[in-house]
């Protein structure tokens, strides 16, 4: 008996069928922890972390980012998360607010500073502000107001001055300290 012919599917405008290429994966590192995306390459990076990972911390602060709500560190960096295709990503180290507590679950020092200054309103821009802090704090230790009401972070609960104590503190070493 003859052997049977898979059928084969015309491929054209007609069609409606796309032919697409078999896509590479692409390995990054979130929180320590290394994932391959084989999806879409131009995914922003905040969908990937919200909808892919679960990790929702990281806000969404407009389409073009610019309010601070999206920031994630990129090897160290605060970025807007909703501005960072995941293409980019190859190779990267990428921290959420959720990657900032040590693995024994103790928070970072500007976490606690938080807590302590009551700097949380009703918290939607708190992640963001945590971010730009962590890098804020990497490359100046000792902020000034000036320094700190230069981060694109916006709050509409209006805990500026109270973040800005936060970020103080933590900068004092008076984390988690009367
Ligand atoms: S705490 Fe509500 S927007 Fe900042």
């Amino acid at each position: 008996m003859a052997p049977v012919q898979a059928q084969v599917l015309p491929i054209s405008p007609e069609s409606g069928i796309v032919a697409e290429k078999v896509r590479d994966g692409i390995d990054l590192q979130v929180n320590g922890e290394r994932f391959r995306h084989i999806g879409d390459p131009q995914m922003p990076l905040l969908w990937y972390l919200r909808d892919v990972l679960q990790l929702t911390g990281t806000k969404y602060g407009g389409e073009h980012g610019g309010n601070g709500a999206d920031l994630v560190l990129l090897d160290g960096k605060a970025v807007s998360a909703i501005t960072v295709p995941i293409a980019k990503l190859a190779g990267k180290a990428v921290t959420t607010v959720e990657g900032l507590a040590a693995n024994d679950g103790s928070l970072h020092p500007l976490q606690q500073a938080f807590i302590d200054e009551d700097a949380i309103g009703c918290g939607y821009c708190t992640p963001g502000w945590l971010i730009a802090g962590v890098d804020l704090l990497l490359h100046k230790p000792h902020p000034n107001d000036g320094d700190i009401d230069q981060l694109p972070n916006l709050c509409r609960c209006g805990c500026q001055a109270r973040v800005r104590r936060a970020i103080k503190r933590a900068a004092a070493g008076k984390a988690g300290r009367p």
